[in-house]
């Protein structure tokens, strides 16, 4: 179970990917929350990524690809994993393939640009483990607090609507090549592609998801 979530800024990528990882037991490889623990961290890489995840734009490839890489070569990879953020940019997903990294299935969540500002206005995440709310749309139990520790939950410094609408363009003009990418592999018969509608509840997004990845 090798999958790839692709979609833009807020389509709910970490959302899903939480449902997949607990339902199929596999990691959930987020590139942007291994950016966000580099930040918290003080690391090399945590102080070059910062300025740039806080204006919207992408970090350089160079740098996620050696990140991720990293990542997928632990043991726990072994039996598959969720990609949410990764890969991002023609580059990336090239070299993903160069280091034979087989995928099953890519998919695609489609969320319009509208939704996409109200939702991420309305986020809450809990730093540590990546967990993601929704004041209105996926509450915790206790109001601005993680349903597992209890802790504080905080709004992304990327969440404002003006850093949300260059993330939106930065992914129309660098990320959404890989729609036609993917779609070609798929063509070739190497993996499966999905494109499901990520606009409903997040129950029913979580059903149309697992349909894509363990088709019937
Ligand atoms: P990253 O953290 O990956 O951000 P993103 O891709 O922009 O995606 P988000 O995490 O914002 O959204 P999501 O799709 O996971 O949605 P979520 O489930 O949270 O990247 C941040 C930055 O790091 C980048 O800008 C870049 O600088 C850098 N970076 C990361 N990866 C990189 C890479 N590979 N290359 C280069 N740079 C990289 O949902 C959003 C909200 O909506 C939540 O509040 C949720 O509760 C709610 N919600 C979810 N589903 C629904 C639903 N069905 N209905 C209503 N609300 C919903």
């Amino acid at each position: 179970m090798r999958i790839i979530l692709l979609g833009g800024p807020g389509s709910g990528k970490g959302t899903q990917a939480g449902f997949l990882t607990r339902r199929l037991g596999i990691p959930q490889i987020s590139s942007g929350d291994m950016l966000r623990a580099a930040v918290r961290e003080g690391t090399e890489l945590g102080r070059k990524a910062k300025g740039i995840m806080d204006s919207g734009a992408l970090v350089p490839d160079d740098l996620i690809v050696a990140m991720v890489g990293e990542r997928l070569a632990r043991p726990d990879c072994s039996a598959g994993f969720v990609l949410d953020g990764f890969p991002r940019t023609i580059p990336q997903a090239e070299a993903l393939r160069a280091a034979g990294v087989v995928i099953d299935t890519v998919v695609e969540m489609a969320v319009d640009d509208e939704e996409i500002v109200v939702r991420m206005s309305g986020r809450r995440v809990h730093p540590e483990s990546g967990r993601v709310y929704h004041v209105v749309h996926n509450p915790p139990r206790v109001e601005g607090r993680d349903d597992e520790t209890g802790e504080e939950l905080i709004q992304r410094a990327d969440d404002r609507e003006e850093t949300v609408r260059t993330r939106l363009a930065v992914y129309r003009e660098q990320t959404q090549p890989l729609v036609d990418f993917y779609q070609g592999l798929a063509e070739a018969g190497e993996l499966r592609y999905a494109r499901i509608d990520g606009v409903g509840d997040v129950e029913q997004i979580r059903e149309r998801t697992i349909e894509a990845v363990l088709p019937a």
